[in-house]
């Protein structure tokens, strides 16, 4: 008899979030006018959740900005604290949940960038997330969240290996080559990516990536009845209008209820 494979529960592994891996594949830069606007338009204090390693909250510091980041992986958050005092910066980074944390302040403008909410699996942790942001806005402040739009091909074309799908250098000077693969579980709705890592020329090293999806009217449901009302949906960046063809989904959210 064939024996089913024994399902491991969903997440994101250790050497995806390992600060000096994630920062030298994750150079790009392309989103930071779109937060630096946000953020100065806020006129405020910036709660960051799922900070990371300070990618876009070190930038918001150096421009003024007053910023908090809330991340719950410790090297992740330790690279950011090191990179802001490097530069004397400042800047709060709490190690914390976004499903639990309550900082006892209240921000203009709260975000979670870079599709960080897709780790987020169950439907009550999604609304606990909620929660956490509505407990930190102050009155008529943002909520600003981005998310993929998932896309049937892009899960089909990734469910094939992929090797070689991204090699870099670190900060630190390891030369890293990742294969990925994908299997969508459309149960859950989770695109399951493994990571297989070469450092070094070592051994590989296969992580999971698991991503949840949230299709467009599915988030503005879930918005709705967690308290929010939508003021824009970007597909871009750019602030170009969110369509079929569009990869992401943006986010810009005003709470209606505390
Ligand atoms: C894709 S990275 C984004 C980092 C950074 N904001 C950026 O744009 O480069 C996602 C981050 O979310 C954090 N994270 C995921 N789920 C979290 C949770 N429930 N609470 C706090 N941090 C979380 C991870 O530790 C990781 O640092």
């Amino acid at each position: 008899m064939k024996r089913k494979r024994r399902e491991t529960g969903l997440g994101v592994d250790r050497t995806v979030y390992d600060a000096d891996i994630y920062d030298g594949l994750n150079d790009f830069t392309h989103d930071l006018p779109f937060y630096l606007e946000l953020a100065r338009k806020a006129r405020g204090p910036v709660l960051e959740l799922c900070c990371g390693s300070g990618r876009i909250t070190l930038p918001l510091l150096r421009a003024g900005v007053k910023v908090t980041g809330v991340d719950f992986t410790g090297s992740m958050l330790a690279a950011a604290r090191k990179k802001a005092a490097l530069e004397g910066l400042g800047g709060a980074f709490v190690r914390g949940d976004m499903r639990k944390a309550r900082l006892g302040k209240k921000f203009k403008l709260v975000f979670i960038p870079f599709n960080s909410l897709q780790n987020t699996y169950a439907l009550g942790d999604v609304e606990k997330v909620f929660a956490t942001v509505r407990a930190h806005l102050a009155p008529g402040g943002l909520f600003q969240f981005d998310i993929f739009n998932p896309s049937i091909e892009y899960m089909v074309k990734m469910s094939k290996l992929h090797k070689g799908r991204y090699r870099f250098t670190t900060p630190e000077g390891k030369k890293v080559v990742i294969d990925e693969v994908c299997r969508y579980d459309s149960a859950a709705q989770v695109n399951r990516a493994t990571w297989i890592h070469h450092i070094d020329g070592g051994r590989p090293v296969a992580q999971r990536l698991d991503m949840r999806c949230f299709y467009p009217l599915e988030m503005d449901a879930l918005l709705k009845y967690n308290g929010f009302r939508v003021l824009a949906r970007y597909g871009g960046y750019d602030k170009r209008p969110f369509d079929s063809s569009s990869m992401k989904q943006i986010y810009v959210c005003r709470a209606v209820r505390p």
